[in-house]
């Protein structure tokens, strides 16, 4: 299972390098930039969607699985781009957006001409309820989950935007038609999918009403459609038809997931799949109004939910490791400090304890010159589907004053992650010669990547190591994990065991040097890494991380 020693970095195609000037990213930019990564020693790059799409979500709206996306570039493009990875000994792995497709795929343009079509049933029609929606569920993206359609005087289910209809996985060629897709990629030669929402796609069938909780109008469809009857039971098909037959490395999006469901979906057998992404850690701060919310996490929240995934996993499924992705704010912004002060120090804290857990870490792009959060001020700089829905329908319905859900939004909006990479100092921070299509973060003269490849003492750089650690130290990848100092609210601390070696992590989550005995033997050990040149004894400095290796 060669994913367990690998390194994963994921590529948002649109904005990571546009090669033509149209503001876009594409895959020709991304060809370009290979050697950059293979500098950085990733193993496998995860790429969302570059497939035909209307781009109502960004490409997570599907309107043909087996063409490019017009303005990422032709297929010739992308089968170089796999040529060169898989030159520098880059994987790829694809995004399989499978809950759902586009409104202008040809299957659902068919579903909707007449309730005798062929693809009727490709698509979760419904009768609406005395002249209203068929039940009470609320979609991610605003409004009901079921859009009405005239032409039949029926509803279809839409957990995302009404541009995001549901296939229906309960119809067996559906589940044919996207095996058989899914082969025709894997015969490309890609290595691996990470699955969208495949948590998601199995509903119970009855479509009971759910309930509606504090200021929405509608309810969480999460008990009725997350972890679905019949999700397990799919899965392991799929594993039979296809996934079995390459050497993949996959990894579910499972929203709602918990422990017990993971040991499932991951289990080591692999009947299902390689991994999951669990939400938990980056939820904390869910509340009253969803995620709308410019709370911080607390440290003591942060570690109960990770150790909880560490040690529950343990011999029974294998963990992913994330701070960030396209649906989240920037990490260092998030869990550490992006003052100008300790914003290096900070994102070489999180990276240590991140990627010295048992699992498989997925690095963000940007994350490894430590970009931060956008901070937009005005909601018309927003491009992102979610997030301009949110802003709209808090202010439709007076639940939140403008100025809280901006500074929700600021910290909060998936926009934090998707502003174009920042390759140098030049014009747009070397991302486009036009104009592009997302602001760019000011920051990028004191934030980029040209910088960070001059400067020895770089994030890029400490990435750099810390990647090629889990090459050299079975520990890093097998070791047991054990929490320590779990009481502690300014230190996260935990050690790997393996036969008779020991790894000590400790990393100080806080501005102020704390106390600290962990590494009063240090000198007994091997440090393998450290933020800090120097130590003082009995302490950490303001967010220092170390890792010492005893043997
Ligand atoms: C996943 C994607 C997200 C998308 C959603 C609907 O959560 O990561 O970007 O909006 O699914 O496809
Ligand atoms: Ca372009």
């Amino acid at each position: 299972m060669w994913w367990k020693n690998s390194v994963v970095y994921q590529i948002y195609p649109r904005s990571f390098a546009d090669s033509n000037g149209d503001g876009i990213g594409d895959l020709n930019g991304i060809t370009a930039h290979l050697d950059y990564l293979q500098k950085l020693g990733v193993d496998v790059v995860w790429l969302s969607p570059v497939y035909q799409s209307p781009n109502d979500d960004n490409g997570y709206d599907i309107s043909d699985y087996q063409n490019i996306m017009q303005e990422f570039g032709t297929m010739e493009e992308f089968d170089r781009m796999l040529a060169e990875m898989h030159k520098r000994g880059i994987r790829l792995v694809m995004d399989l957006v499978v809950n759902h497709t586009s409104d202008e795929h040809a299957w659902f343009i068919e579903s909707k001409k007449s309730k005798e079509n062929p693809y009727r049933d490709f698509y979760i029609w419904r009768e609406g309820k005395d002249g209203k929606e068929p039940n009470n569920w609320g979609a991610c993206f605003g409004g009901s989950t079921w859009e009405y359609d005239r032409e039949t005087d029926m509803y279809y289910l839409h957990c995302f935007s009404k541009k995001q209809p549901d296939l229906n996985w309960e119809n067996k060629a559906v589940r044919n038609n996207i095996y058989e897709m899914m082969c025709w990629w894997c015969e490309k030669g890609i290595d691996g999918f990470r699955m969208d929402v495949i948590s998601m796609i199995s509903k119970e069938q009855s479509y009971p009403n759910g309930e509606i909780h504090g200021g929405s109008s509608y309810a969480d469809f999460g008990p009725f459609v997350c972890n679905g009857p019949r999700v397990h039971e799919y899965l392991q098909e799929m594993n039979r038809e296809v996934l079995s037959k390459y050497n993949l490395l996959t990894v579910g999006e499972t929203a709602g997931v918990t422990i017990e469901e993971a040991k499932k979906y991951a289990n080591l057998d692999g009947t299902e799949l390689g991994m999951v992404f669990q939400f938990e850690h980056v939820d904390l701060t869910v509340g009253e109004f969803g995620k709308w919310t410019d709370e911080r996490f607390c440290l003591k929240d942060l570690r109960e939910v990770l150790n909880k995934w560490q040690t529950e996993l343990e011999g029974k499924a294998w963990n992913s490791l994330y701070w960030s992705n396209h649906d989240q704010p920037r990490a260092v912004s998030r869990f550490g400090n992006d003052g100008p002060m300790y914003r290096k120090l900070s994102a070489k804290m999180l990276a240590t304890c991140l990627h010295m857990m048992k699992g498989t870490p997925y690095i963000y792009q940007g994350e490894e010159i430590g970009m931060t959060n956008a901070y937009f001020e005005k909601i018309e700089e927003y491009r992102d589907i979610e997030s301009i829905h949110a802003f709209e329908d808090a202010m439709e319905r007076n639940i939140m004053a403008e100025e809280d859900m901006i500074s929700a939004l600021k910290v909060i909006s998936r926009d934090n992650a998707r502003t174009p990479m920042q390759w140098n100092r030049s014009r747009h921070a070397g991302f486009t010669t036009g104009t592009p299509w997302i602001g760019i973060n000011q920051n990028y003269l004191q934030i980029n990547a040209e910088d960070a490849l001059q400067d020895a003492d770089s994030i890029f750089y400490y990435y750099q190591k810390l990647i090629a650690l889990r090459k050299q130290y079975n520990i890093v990848v097998d070791g047991i994990f054990y929490g320590l100092l779990e009481d502690d609210d300014k230190i996260y601390a935990y050690e790997r065991i393996l036969g008779n070696q020991k790894l000590v992590v400790g990393c100080n989550f806080t501005d102020k040097k704390v106390d600290c005995t962990l590494f009063d033997n240090a000198e007994e050990g091997e440090e393998l890494i450290s933020n800090y040149k120097h130590h003082k004894k009995g302490i950490l400095k303001p967010y220092e991380a170390r890792v010492i290796l005893f043997s």
